[in-house]
């Protein structure tokens, strides 16, 4: 299956499912399939460079299960925070029926590799105040898987404010509709809530939501497939996550940050989850 037809057949699920921004997001990349010389569409995660082996023991890739290889199957990011569990964009378990349909592939950052490992899901849980008060706040839900998987659990929850650079990683658009089997990497300067209420008005949540990006010459983000991912600071070497990869207008267009569901706003809300399965 070539690679733009599976993806387009995988975001348009999405808009089956009524995500009103995330339709808005895929209209942009629509827009950009049919000219793909776009002015304000830089390609290149975009702007990024290839992960190293190893360098995020923490990102793992969401697929459907099923046939076909984990890269056709791959369709948002996760980042374990426990040996069993996933955390994840709630609109990316949105649009699954049941846990037998999703399956979670850790173990390489590249989803071609022999390496990879397919593991099956028990359960998962979208935020009960998803999409409240405004679309895709509290944009996080979580996974349980059947097995451990063989990852590194991330810290969760430091406030972003600290931090003028965050980074993130993800098997999503190149921003030239193309995807890469190895997860791409990228800094990215965190947006203070100010300027990025000045660039989305009531859209943002200042309260669940944070960005960054290239605020005047944009050119780095996350696109469409990084979602669900990590966005995560360097804390005296050690990585810690802040947010998850959620939504923005286009993708690394200047003016138009990336914007991140917020972990410390639910980092308790997450812990009555855990508390639940274990
Ligand atoms: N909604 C997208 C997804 O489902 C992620 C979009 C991120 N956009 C951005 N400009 N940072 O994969």
């Amino acid at each position: 299956m070539d690679r733009k037809r599976k993806h387009l057949v995988r975001i348009g699920a999405g808009v089956a499912a009524g995500l009103g921004a995330v339709a808005l997001v895929w209209t942009g990349v629509a827009a950009n399939a049919e000219e793909p010389a776009a002015d304000d569409f830089e390609t290149k995660i975009v702007g990024g460079e290839p992960a190293e082996e190893g360098q995020y023991p923490s990102l793992v890739a969401l697929g459907h299960a099923g046939a076909g290889t984990p890269f056709e199957r791959q369709f948002c990011g996760g980042t374990v925070i426990t040996e069993t569990v996933v955390l994840t964009a709630a609109h990316c378990l949105e649009v699954v029926d049941s846990p037998d349909d999703l399956v979670v592939f850790s173990g390489s950052v590249d989803l071609d590799s022999e390496d990879l490992v397919e593991t099956t899901v028990a359960d998962f849980h979208l935020a009960h105040d998803y999409n409240e008060p405004v679309d895709l706040a509290n944009d996080w839900g979580l996974i349980l898987l059947d097995e451990p998987v063989d990852a590194e659990p991330i810290d969760v929850g430091t406030e972003p404010e600290e931090f003028d650079v965050l980074e993130t990683a993800g098997w999503g658009n190149l921003g030239d509709d193309t995807y890469p089997s190895v997860a791409q990497r990228l800094e990215v300067p965190f947006v203070g809530d100010d300027d990025c209420e000045a660039a989305y008005g009531d859209e943002f949540d200042a309260q669940t939501m944070l960005c960054a990006g290239d605020l005047e010459n944009g050119g780095i983000d996350s696109c469409d497939g990084d979602s669900g991912g990590p966005i995560m600071a360097d804390k005296d070497g050690e990585l810690i996550l802040v947010g998850i990869v959620s939504w923005g207008h286009g993708c690394a267009e200047a003016g138009n940050p990336g914007v991140y569901a917020e972990v410390a706003d639910f980092n308790g809300a997450i812990d009555d989850v855990l508390e639940d399965w274990s």
